[in-house]
């Protein structure tokens, strides 16, 4: 599944950023055929802007992307509403589900198979991850460029920046997003904060998730600078192996 309904308003103003242009083509359309690559996928279930099906139907049709193992629903207002929505979409035989941010376009299919195996293997939870470079310290938000106090700093050794594809068991992410939803209902002043990805979600139920090895290449397009990263690993490949 690639969630795809977000504004991504960090990339400046425009098109929702699975719209946007990488080398001739929406990073969405990367990112399905990203998937796609692998043997391990059987079906891309695409979520669109709630506002966007057509459009995003569109584009997939005019870059050979129609047939019947991609299929386009709307999402919602936060990416976990989203992820649920396509959820909805599979197929109740599909028993392990992938979910694949848009904004990772150029993610290689060694990592797509690895989670998938990893899930294959026995797995409930799988997600691709990289060491950090940068040192990372917790703070106490403050706006504006306001000095922030330093809480503490996790030793580095021990983190991990995460990626996508995650990978499950389709019941137990069926069960983490209902319960999530039964939880939002409930208590809205005191309900945690939407899940920023999927294994989070599991985590918070008492699940295990592993981590496999990801792909400097699986970075995130979040901010502009990130772009010419990709346009630039993009030309690379092309020149390489007329990718
Ligand atoms: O905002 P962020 O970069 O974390 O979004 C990650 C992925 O989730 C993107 O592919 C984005 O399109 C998707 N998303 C979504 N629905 C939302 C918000 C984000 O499908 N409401």
């Amino acid at each position: 599944m690639v969630p795809a309904a977000g504004r991504g308003e960090r990339l400046g103003p425009g098109a929702p950023k699975a719209l946007r242009e990488l080398g001739g083509a929406p990073l969405l359309v990367h990112a399905v055929r990203a998937l796609g690559r692998s043997r391990a996928i059987g079906l891309v279930v695409v979520v669109a802007p709630p506002d966007g099906v057509e459009q995003v139907l569109g584009l997939l049709d005019g870059h050979g992307l129609d047939g019947e193992n991609v299929q386009v629903v709307a999402g919602g207002a936060t990416r976990q509403e989203s992820v649920r929505l396509g959820l909805a979409a599979v197929p109740a035989d599909v028993g392990i589900v992938l979910v694949h941010d848009a904004a990772r376009p150029l993610v290689p299919v060694e990592v797509v198979d690895a989670v998938a195996a990893a899930v294959r293997d026995g797995a409930d939870a799988v997600v691709p991850a990289v060491p950090l470079a940068d040192t990372v310290k917790r703070v106490e938000p403050r706006p504006n460029g306001e000095p922030e106090p330093v809480l503490d700093t996790p030793e580095r050794a021990t983190l991990r920046a995460v990626q996508t594809p995650q990978g499950f068991r389709r019941d137990l992410l069926d069960a983490v997003h209902a319960k999530a939803l039964a939880d939002e209902s409930v208590a809205s002043q005191d309900a945690p904060p939407a899940a920023t990805d999927d294994a989070g979600l599991v985590e918070r139920y008492g699940g295990r998730v592993v981590v496999v090895p990801g792909h400097e290449e699986a970075f995130k397009v979040t901010r502009p600078l990130d772009l010419v990263l990709a346009e630039a690993v993009l030309a690379r490949r092309r020149a390489s192996d007329g990718f």
